[in-house]
């Protein structure tokens, strides 16, 4: 069996863009492939966070994962930070990478785009991220099309320590959703929908009520034609919308745009709302139900074992690689 390794970082809470581009390809991928699935809270911390807000979010996250339909029979979840074999090959992989390389990625350019202060986290979240990866012989990394800078990256890191030092790692292909890779913000469509975007009008999290889900979609920017019709480039709003619907209802856009030609986009954002709203509704009930259970630490706790077994050996190897301590068997 080949071996997958995601990560989602608990910055807030799961928006429909996490789980479009990347959740929902999880729960398929994990009756052919070992996966192991990781809460990185590591990385939610190269932005300020709230402490309590960060716990909250990652015990949050952790049942989502479950929610949506990650079963831990079959899939390893773990919280990044219980594993501290990602913090030290983090910083093997730091050391293998240059600073200029770093500042081209996008994501580092955007969030620290006009901030006074900026972490070293944060420049240095690309090397980390290849270390999650490598640690687990990854043959393949599902993650939404943001991503892809990353792992480009985490290839080049990893060809280079193999060349380097030593053969150890296996390199990792991307796999990026063909429909649904990039879910756009509700307020301004040619933005990517975000879990951390302060204005809580441009996402849908996994947690919203009903009324919340209604008034979000009911709010989303479209344009002033009135026609329910896929045109990215000229009506990203309705595109993006009509995206979500097909992903979410199975039905392909052409069938959608039937159904409501001559109607307004009233009738149209009522019609996904209520998709949307079936969609979710089956995972928040699980997903109180978890977070009331003890059955949520016991999965993150063996989980974490798991990973830690595969993760230090790896630790051992790109030690020995490099000739740091002494020799491990
Ligand atoms: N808008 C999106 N459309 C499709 N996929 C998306 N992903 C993120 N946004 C979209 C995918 O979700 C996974 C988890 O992402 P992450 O938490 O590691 O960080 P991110 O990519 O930076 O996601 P956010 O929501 O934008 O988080 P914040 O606001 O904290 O930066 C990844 O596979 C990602 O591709």
């Amino acid at each position: 069996m080949k071996t997958i390794f995601s990560g989602i970082q608990p910055s807030g809470t799961i928006t429909l863009g996490n789980y479009i581009g990347a959740m929902k390809q999880f729960v398929e991928l994990q009756n052919e492939y070992n996966c192991y699935f990781c809460i990185v809270d590591q990385h939610a911390i190269t932005v300020p966070q709230d402490r309590l807000e960060l716990r909250k979010n990652i015990r949050s996250l952790a049942a989502l994962y479950l929610a949506v339909g990650i079963d831990p029979d079959k899939s390893t979840l773990f919280i990044q930070s219980e594993v501290p074999a990602h913090a030290q090959a983090g910083w093997m992989m730091q050391c293998v990478s240059y600073i200029g390389e770093l500042e081209r990625m996008t994501q580092f350019k955007d969030k620290s785009e006009g901030k006074d202060a900026v972490s070293a986290g944060l420049l240095t979240y690309p090397p980390l991220m290849a270390a999650d990866i490598l640690l687990y012989n990854t043959d393949l990394v599902p993650v939404g099309e943001d991503q892809k800078q990353h792992l480009e990256l985490t290839r080049d890191l990893a060809e280079r320590f193999n060349k380097k030092y030593n053969d150890i790692f296996t390199i990792p292909d991307v796999r990026i959703a063909k429909v649904g890779a990039r879910v756009m913000s509700l307020q301004d469509p040619l933005k990517k929908m975000s879990k951390s975007d302060p204005n809580k009008k441009s996402f849908i999290s996994l947690l919203d009520d009903p009324k919340q889900i209604e008034k979000k979609i009911k709010s989303a920017v479209t344009d002033s034609e009135g026609i329910v019709k896929y045109d990215k480039e000229n009506k990203p709003g309705v595109s993006n919308l009509l995206s979500i619907y097909s992903i979410l209802s199975g039905k392909p856009v052409a069938e959608i745009e039937n159904v409501y030609e001559g109607k307004g986009y009233g009738d149209f954002k009522a019609g996904l709302a209520e998709v949307v709203i079936h969609t979710i509704k089956p995972i928040q009930d699980k997903y109180y139900e978890l977070m009331e259970s003890q059955e949520l630490d016991d999965i993150l706790d063996q989980g974490a074992e798991k990973a830690r077994k595969v993760a230090n050996k790896m630790v051992g190897k790109m030690e020995n690689a490099i000739g740091l301590g002494r020799k491990r068997k």
